[in-house]
């Protein structure tokens, strides 16, 4: 089977501070780095690092040959990615010393993507593959309703969060990832409990605590623990643990054996400076020690 993305690809504007910046505060970083980031490009490198077959459906502008080749040179398929006639999506992230985040991002040649790309691109996937989304691209409910039409498994990862983009894609999903805090914001939005929202997966992180799985067909509820490490940077873990269960299932792993490799990749990539070219691949995951 295979996974196609509709994914965002960002250059990661990576700045190492002493502190989160307040309102109206100038402070200056001690380090700056860049890597390829973007949610989508994250999940593509980590489902393919995992072992998957990864298509990436996306848009950079005539500046992002680079990441394109970028992806490429990680084992994502990236003949779906589109050079339009605008800049390429950025982040400008803040990274303080215990690894907390905030994120300035400028979508760009993401969030212009054509109905006609899509369809071209999902016409070459077979019944059973899997397609995942992210809120960081336009199309996100047309791409969700083309793959289920065409038999397609459909995963939306919740973030950045925004409850009308969760509904408008709620009726075609198999599989929702939201972590706690998203969880709650759905829930007061809807007044649906992730168990009633009709979904036949929903995987909740939930940080130190590990994930929850609930199974919408059994209503059985699952718990995966986190491994217990010392963050530096906690950018792109929750994407790459996305990436690890989606290619844990892609592969026919059961539910929880996927999200515990995936919890075992999220841990170490928090152990790591940096987004998609540091995610960890499979035999880093299975041999890492906690
Ligand atoms: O989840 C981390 C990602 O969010 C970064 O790579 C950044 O580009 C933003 O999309």
């Amino acid at each position: 089977m295979a996974i196609w993305n509709l994914g965002s690809i960002n250059a990661d504007m990576v700045y190492a501070m002493p502190h989160l910046p307040t309102a109206g505060e100038t402070l200056a970083a001690t380090g700056l780095d860049q890597f390829l980031g973007g949610k989508g490009a994250n999940m593509s490198v980590a489902a393919a690092r995992a072992g998957s077959r990864v298509h990436h459906i996306g848009a950079v502008g005539p500046e992002g040959a680079w990441a394109v080749a970028r992806l490429m040179e990680y084992g994502v398929d990236t003949r779906r990615i589109a050079t339009l006639d605008l800049p390429t999506g950025h982040a400008i992230i803040a990274v303080e010393q215990g690894g907390e985040n905030q994120i300035i991002l400028f979508p760009g040649a993401n969030r212009h993507i054509s109905r006609d790309q899509i369809g071209q691109a999902l016409s070459e996937a077979a019944a059973g593959d899997i397609l995942v989304l992210q809120n960081e691209t336009n199309m996100q409910a047309e791409a969700a309703e083309m793959a289920r039409d065409l038999g397609l498994r459909v995963a939306y990862a919740a973030a950045p969060f925004d409850a009308a983009a969760v509904q408008a894609v709620l009726p075609y999903l198999d599989l929702l990832f939201l972590n706690e805090v998203e969880a709650q914001q759905l829930q007061q939005a809807g007044g649906k409990a992730p168990q009633d929202l009709g979904v036949a997966h929903v995987i909740v992180t939930l940080g130190a605590k590990g994930a929850r799985h609930f199974d919408g067909g059994t209503g059985q509820i699952t718990d995966v623990p986190a491994l217990s490490v010392t963050p530096v940077d906690t950018t792109g873990a929750g994407d790459t643990f996305t990436g690890y269960v989606l290619s844990g299932l892609d592969r026919g792993l059961p539910m929880a054996q996927a999200m515990a490799q995936a919890a075992r990749a999220g841990a170490l990539m928090v152990t790591r400076n940096g987004t998609a070219d540091v995610i960890p691949d499979l035999k880093e995951v299975q041999e890492a020690r906690f």
